[in-house]
C-alpha cells in the first residue's frame, strides 16, 4: 500500500491502553508497559521510512505521578533500557532527539541516557523524534509564559513582539511545526494534557486498539484517513 506523507510533517501520539492490554492478557500493568515501550521504536522506525520530519510520542505525563511508585518505576526502567538499546539507530539514522517535559524530576540514570542522546543528536535535521516525558500542555504554555516574562524584564524582547509565532519559540516544541495529526490509541477520546498550543488545527483520530498491539498497518489507515480530510484552518 502506497502511503503519501506529503502533507504530514509532524505525527502526535498518545501512546494509551497499556494496562487494559496487559490486563486483557491477564498479565500485570507493567508488561503491557513493557510492551508498549517496545512498540514505540516499530512505529517510530515505520515513521522514518515514511519521511515524515517530526514525531511526537507521550511516554509519560505531569499527570502520571499519580499512579503507584511500583508502576512509575517500571515504566522509567523500560524507557531508560530503550534508550541504551536504540542510540546508535538514531544517531546512524541522524534521526533528532528533542525532549518536551521537565526530565529534572526523573531517576538521575535516565536523566543522563536522555542527555547524552539529546548531546549525539543534536546537529541532525532529518527527522526530529520528540519524546514527552513529564509533559503537560499546561505546564508547556505556563513555563513559556515565564520565561517570555523573563526576557521581557531583562530587554531581550519588548512585549510587543510577544504573538502566536515567537510565543512558540518558548514552548518545549520550538523549532518544530504545528501538529498535523494526533492519534491515540485504546478508544479514549480526549487529549488528557497533551500538546495543547501545537494541536490547534491538528486533525484528530482515535483508534480503538491498545497501544502494544497498535502496528504499521494501522499507522498506514490513519494516515490513509487522515489525506481524506479537509483541512481549512478556518477559511473556505
Ligand atoms: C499508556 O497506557 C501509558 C502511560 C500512560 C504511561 P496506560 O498505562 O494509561 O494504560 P491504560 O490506559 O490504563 O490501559
Ligand atoms: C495519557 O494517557 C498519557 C500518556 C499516554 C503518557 P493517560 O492514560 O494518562 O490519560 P487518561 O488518564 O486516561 O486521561
Ligand atoms: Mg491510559
Amino acid at each position: 500500500m502506497k502511503v503519501d506523507t506529503s502533507n504530514l510533517k509532524h505525527l502526535a501520539i498518545i501512546m494509551d491502553g497499556n494496562g487494559r492490554w496487559a490486563k486483557s492478557k491477564g498479565k500485570p500493568r507493567f508488561y503491557g508497559h513493557y510492551k508498549g515501550v517496545l512498540n514505540i521504536i516499530k512505529i517510530l522506525r515505520e515513521v522514518y521510512k515514511l519521511n515524515i520530519f517530526c514525531v511526537s510520542m507521550f511516554c509519560f505525563s505531569t499527570e502520571n505521578w499519580n499512579r503507584p511508585k511500583d508502576e512509575i518505576d517500571h515504566l522509567f526502567k523500560y524507557i531508560e533500557t530503550f534508550f541504551k538499546k536504540n542510540i546508535d539507530e538514531f544517531i546512524k539514522k541522524e534521526i533528532k532527539i528533542n525532549i518536551s517535559g521537565d526530565i529534572s524530576k526523573l531517576p538521575i540514570d535516565i536523566q543522563k541516557i536522555i542527555n547524552e542522546s539529546l548531546n549525539k543528536t543534536k546537529n541532525f535535521n532529518k527527522m526530529v523524534f520528540n519524546i514527552c516525558l513529564n509533559y503537560g500542555g499546561r505546564d508547556d504554555i505556563v513555563n513559556a509564559c515565564k520565561n517570555i516574562t523573563n526576557d521581557v524584564i531583562n530587554n531581550k524582547i519588548n512585549l510587543n513582539d510577544i504573538n502566536e509565532i515567537s510565543f512558540k519559540n518558548y514552548l518545549y516544541t520550538k523549532d518544530l511545526p504545528d501538529v498535523d495529526l494526533l492519534i491515540r490509541t485504546s478508544g479514549e477520546e480526549r487529549i488528557s494534557n497533551f500538546l495543547l498550543y501545537q494541536l490547534a488545527y491538528a486533525e484528530l483520530i482515535f483508534v480503538e486498539k491498545y497501544w502494544p498491539e497498535f502496528n504499521i498497518k494501522d499507522l498506514h489507515e490513519c494516515i490513509n484517513i487522515y489525506n481524506k480530510r479537509k483541512r481549512r484552518f478556518g477559511g473556505l
